[in-house]
């Protein structure tokens, strides 16, 4: 198996511990463990006698528990944990897809969603979004289109990174009766969930689709990606025990503490998760006033959910210079659409960190120095 570079993180390798202003963060404001442990009364001493030892393969049973109470018609078994959220992708793609098979896949997206079915051999088709006038769109129809035959799986990201579109309960449905018409399985990373902007939660499509996989994560939304615990829940066994098998030649089991830091996470969640998207609301309006004072610069495209949004920046220029150009001289780190694969002036801007205001203003001390309006 051979896998092309995953552009977003060699970028990030690159920048994310140098750059002083990350303008383009994906995760939630994170935390200290002394911050975490205090949301429970007792957590603190709990946590100082955990074992050390191995987990069990299929993660804690508490925290299986905990995970399967955000979903309607997920068991604790039918949750396995894993390593972050990029383990359980690299190992579903692994574990069901052969060469000469065929995926769809949401496009832009993040890389590891097409590019593991690329190096196995698989031929992928993109399902593309579009800018409509109000953000970006989806055509169903154009997904309907896209199937083929040999068509095994569906993979989704909702809400979306980079583009911040979250799917309607109608439009999963939908997607759902088209792949169950041909028993294809769907892989929906709905890493952002939690942080919906019109205050409507959508359902897990492991909820709703007996063959689909939800994969969920503590690092976006909760803000805690330094645990490296992610999961994902299927009502599909077969999948379930495939996953299981792959795992053993993977992590084999997450870290005791991590488990532990999750469960606690996870049981004051909706606290965690009111905290967050009241940060990236208040950004959100700091950033529409921003773009209102240059309007011919920016096309907004505002995200439906999750802390990130994709930009039109209408430059001459290509915008991978703008940004190296950016960074270089005032320390902001922004994502140019490149980065996705993806054609256009268009760049991520994160917006779950606390520091976002001072890094605008950096970023606007650019646009206005340079002469950019
Ligand atoms: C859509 C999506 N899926 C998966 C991941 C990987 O998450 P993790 O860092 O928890 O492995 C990311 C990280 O940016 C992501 O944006």
């Amino acid at each position: 198996m051979r896998l092309n570079d995953f552009k977003l993180e060699v970028y990030f390798d690159k920048y994310e511990f140098t750059a002083p202003y990350l303008l383009c963060q994906s995760d939630c404001e994170s935390m200290t463990i002394e911050e975490l442990l205090a949301y429970e009364p007792g957590a603190k001493e709990k946590f100082m006698k955990n074992w050390l030892g191995y987990t069990e393969v299929q993660g804690n049973p508490e925290l299986r528990t905990e995970i399967s109470k955000l979903y309607k018609n997920i068991s604790e078994d039918d949750i396995l944990v894993h390593v972050g959220a990029q383990e359980p992708i690299f190992n579903f793609m692994n574990a069901i897809l052969n060469p000469g098979d065929h995926m769809v896949c949401m496009f832009p997206v993040y890389q590891s969603l097409f590019e593991v079915a690329n190096a196995i051999g698989c031929k992928v088709s993109k399902w593309e979004f579009s800018q409509g006038g109000n953000g970006w769109v989806l055509d169903i129809d154009e997904l309907k289109k896209l199937i083929k035959p040999n068509t095994k799986v569906i993979a989704l990201n909702s809400p979306n990174n980079p583009t911040g579109y979250t799917l309607t309960e109608p439009e999963m449905k939908k997607i759902a009766e088209i792949a169950e018409k041909q028993g294809i399985y769907i892989f929906s990373d709905e890493v952002y969930k939690g942080l919906e902007l019109d205050g409507q939660s959508r359902p897990w499509y492991a909820d709703i689709y007996e063959n689909a996989v939800s994969l969920g994560v503590m690092s976006k939304a909760y803000g805690l990606a330094g645990l490296r615990l992610g999961w994902i829940a299927t009502r599909n066994s077969e999948i379930f025990d495939k996953m299981v098998r792959f795992k053993h030649y993977t992590s084999i089991c997450t870290s005791g503490p991590s488990e532990f830091l999750s469960t606690i996470a996870l049981k004051h969640g909706h606290k965690i998760l009111e905290k967050n998207m009241s940060l990236i609301k208040e950004h959100l309006e700091v950033a529409e006033d921003f773009f209102s004072k240059y309007p011919q610069l920016f096309v907004n495209n505002k995200p439906m959910a999750g802390p990130i949004a994709f930009h039109q920046l209408n430059i001459l220029q290509p915008v991978a210079d703008f940004c190296e150009d950016l960074v270089a001289k005032k320390g902001v780190l922004l994502l140019p659409a490149g980065i996705y694969s993806f054609d256009g002036n268009y760049i991520r801007m994160g917006y779950g960190r606390k520091n976002f205001a001072a890094c605008l203003s950096k970023f606007e001390e650019y646009i206005v120095e340079n002469d950019i309006v």
